[in-house]
């Protein structure tokens, strides 16, 4: 099954939580999901968190037999790389505001330069994360986040609002719910493709 990258080249963009609510989300959706390399965030030593939700017991990124595999990357790029390389799926998650914005550009430039590392990776898309909608500010840089993906051919997805609930793992007000119902429109736009390749 498909394993989910979660990177971007700005540390505290909201990586870690966005890998591991869509995977809550997912495992709630009945799927099995194994988040890799959020344990010491977590702290789950045994690195079970539910029944269909675990933690990759070995540090290495899984082959799993069925289910979603959901990485999570570290602050600085060179430690993402080779996670990026072997991701199905791509999601950036990014802050709203300026100086982020600008390391979004220099990120996505990074990833179309360096395209043919990676033939079978697909952007699924930009996430801004920690999104104030009543702030201008904010608004005027989601604009600019739009503008940019457009100019390199990547989609925006929904943004996750800033929520207090977000530190406390809480699933109340459903943040990152989106994010796990694109994976799972995925999964079954690849079900029927198999059913029509059949
Ligand atoms: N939707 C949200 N609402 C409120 N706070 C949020 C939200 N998303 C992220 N945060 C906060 O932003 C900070 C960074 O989030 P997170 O640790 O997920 O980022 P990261 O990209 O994994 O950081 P690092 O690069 O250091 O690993 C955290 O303090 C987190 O609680
Ligand atoms: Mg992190």
């Amino acid at each position: 099954m498909p394993n989910v990258v979660f990177a971007n080249r700005k540390g505290g963009v909201g990586k870690t939580l966005s890998t591991f609510y869509t995977g809550r989300w997912l495992a709630r959706a009945g799927r099995d999901v194994t988040l890799w390399d959020v344990a010491a965030l977590l702290g789950r030593p045994d690195g079970v968190i539910t029944k269909r939700l675990r933690l990759s017991p070995d540090n290495q990124i899984p082959v799993a037999p069925r289910g979603w595999v959901l990485v999570d990357t570290p602050p600085a790029l060179d430690g993402s790389l080779p996670a990026l390389n072997e991701a199905d799926y791509l999601i950036i998650p990014v802050i709203p505001e300026a100086q982020e914005v600008a390391q979004l550009t220099k990120f996505l430039t990074m990833l179309a330069d360096t395209r043919s590392a990676r033939p079978f990776t697909r952007v699924l898309g930009i996430l801004p994360v920690r999104y104030i909608k009543q702030w201008p500010s904010n608004q005027a840089m989601v604009g600019e986040i739009h503008a940019l993906a457009a100019q390199f051919g990547h989609p925006v997805l929904e943004p996750v609002p800033f929520s207090r609930a977000a530190s406390t793992y809480s699933l109340r007000g459903g943040l990152w719910r989106q994010v796990a119902n694109h994976l799972l429109a995925q999964e079954r736009g690849r079900a029927e493709e198999q059913a029509r390749a059949a």
